[in-house]
């Protein structure tokens, strides 16, 4: 990828295709490189070393082939955003931070978060809403993760997962769900009927480019530690054909 100026988006596969999607619309003549860490995924299983370790690895490849920033379109990823920017010398966006201050605009009142079970595990965003005067409770989904990644959202098996995971959100209504994983979007139909009248509040990030050359077309190219043919499989919501990295 030599001489060519690049954000990278960052996740453990598929979701956050859905952050992209936002920021090529936002910044249409950015470069982007997307990375799908898919032989590592799911990270919110993970402990929190094993997460961090992969995630350190895969900015610092990042870093090493031309990267001038890093988008984690990942929340248990975002989770190491401030130990990742004291180790590498570029901008480093995380989507915490920015979707509790979106979701605190929002919604006052009463917040569900759904997450992977390691970003439940941190307190993560807990903490932030609280920061910002905005009570919240979690629900750690990680077992819904693998239906999005996998392209298996219409079948029995993931309905069945959902209702599981969320039934106990339609007997106490919140005013607003953050689908606090970037896979979660992808699931929103199959969750509507759980989440009823909430306001679905999606990962954003406050990423700005280094280098927005308007008279540029933005490129953007796929990349994935897993095998290309089943995430573009998986990817095709967001027409995007990937190509196989060793990392
Ligand atoms: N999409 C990721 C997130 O936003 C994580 C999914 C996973 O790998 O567990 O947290």
């Amino acid at each position: 990828m030599s001489g060519f100026s690049f954000a990278a988006v960052v996740d453990s596969g598929v979701g956050g295709l859905t952050v992209l999607r936002q920021l090529r619309r936002q910044y249409p003549h950015c470069n982007f490189v997307y990375f799908a860490d898919s032989a590592h995924c799911p990270y919110g299983t993970q402990s929190d070393a094993e997460i961090f370790s992969r995630v350190s690895t895969v900015v610092d490849w990042l870093v090493q082939n031309g990267a001038n920033s890093v988008v984690l379109a990942c929340n248990t990823a975002s989770v190491f955003a401030d130990r990742l920017r004291s180790m590498f010398p570029l901008p480093i966006y995380d989507v915490v931070t920015p979707t509790c201050r979106l979701a605190a605009r929002l919604a006052q009142g009463d917040v569900a978060v759904l997450a992977t079970d390691a970003t439940v595990r941190s307190g993560i965003y807990v903490r932030h809403l609280a920061a910002l005067g905005v009570a919240s409770r979690q629900y750690a989904c990680s077992a819904l993760v693998p239906f999005a990644e996998h392209n298996a959202v219409r079948t029995d098996e993931c309905r069945h997962a959902v209702r599981l995971a969320l039934a106990e959100l339609q007997h106490s209504p919140p005013d607003a769900v953050i689908l606090g994983c970037t896979h979660f979007p992808l699931l929103l139909n199959v969750m509507r009927p759980y989440i009823g009248h909430a306001q679905a509040v999606q990962c954003v990030t406050d990423f700005v480019p280094v280098q927005h050359d308007t008279a540029a077309k933005g490129k953007c190219l796929y990349l994935t530690s897993g095998d290309p043919v089943s995430v573009t499989a998986s990817a095709q919501f967001a027409r995007a054909k990937f190509v196989h990295v060793d990392v």
